[in-house]
């Protein structure tokens, strides 16, 4: 299975922290954002990364990252013209997958787990995709999840009166077959291709699972989220160096 991190598009709800760079290369705490979605693909064991950026600043990713040795992983890159949505730039990750099965991660989401189990479940799932939910307690901010039983009806963009408390994580593990839905995507009222589109459209095909997320997750595109993702990650390290075995369980 490959990685795709998709940091791309223009941070405008952080303006003007995002006027000189991308978002994806502001710190978190201790360390630039972009770091924290390269170490959970590395984490659970994908180490082929593709990082898809885009806007003025691409150039400075590449001075930041590298070719990936530091973090055990092999980076490769590409760039996103305008803001066509997280579909689109997914998208470009078609060559790169070249039909095999892909783990992709919003370059602002940060979990304090691991997803090596979900990755390991896709592994043995026959075919389609896999979401991680996390309940929250400002659902209308996300992708929302409808679940029925033990399957989800469908998913929501943002909507105003969410159907459930699960928002749909930025992590997202699919098949070969996400290209083809991807075009034939028609863009939303936003004008952007949607993920929750894509999504939509494995659970129209009977084709997605879905898993429940352990631990804290957070976005990091707004600035509360952004101050709530560097106090997060300041409180679990933290915690990691007073009690050594959490340390352990997280690693
Ligand atoms: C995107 C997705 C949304 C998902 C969220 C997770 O929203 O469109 O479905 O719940 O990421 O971070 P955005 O943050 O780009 O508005």
């Amino acid at each position: 299975m490959k990685g795709v991190v998709l940091a791309g598009g223009t941070g405008s709800r952080l303006y003007p922290l995002t006027k000189i760079t991308n978002k994806h290369l502001l710190p978190v705490y201790d360390r630039p954002m972009i770091y924290y979605p390269i170490q959970m693909l590395v984490d659970s064991g994908i180490s082929e990364i593709l990082v898809v950026t885009g806007g003025r600043n691409s150039g400075d990713f590449l001075r930041l990252l590298g070719n990936g040795k530091d973090f055990g992983a092999h980076l490769n890159y590409t760039y996103q013209e305008g803001e066509g949505g997280i579909a689109e730039a997914l998208g470009l990750a078609e060559h790169f997958a070249h039909g095999d099965r892909i783990c992709v991660i919003l370059g602002d989401n940060l979990i304090e787990g691991s997803i090596r189990d979900a990755v390991e479940d896709f592994r043995r799932q026959p075919a389609g995709a896999k979401i991680l939910l996390k309940e929250v307690p400002d659902a209308e901010r996300f992708g929302v999840a409808e679940i029925r039983g033990d399957r989800i009806a469908g998913i929501e963009e943002k909507p105003e009166r969410p159907k459930s408390h699960y928002a749909v994580t930025g992590i997202y593990l699919y098949d070969a077959s996400v290209f083809e839905k991807i075009h034939t995507l028609v863009p939303s009222r936003r004008g952007e291709l949607e993920i929750t589109d894509v999504n939509n459209a494995y659970i129209r095909e009977g084709a997605m699972s879905f898993a429940y997320l352990e631990g804290w997750w957070t976005d990091a595109g707004t600035f509360d989220s952004l101050l709530r993702a560097a106090n997060l990650v300041a409180e679990t390290r933290r915690q990691e160096q007073e009690t050594p075995a959490v340390a352990v369980r997280h690693a």
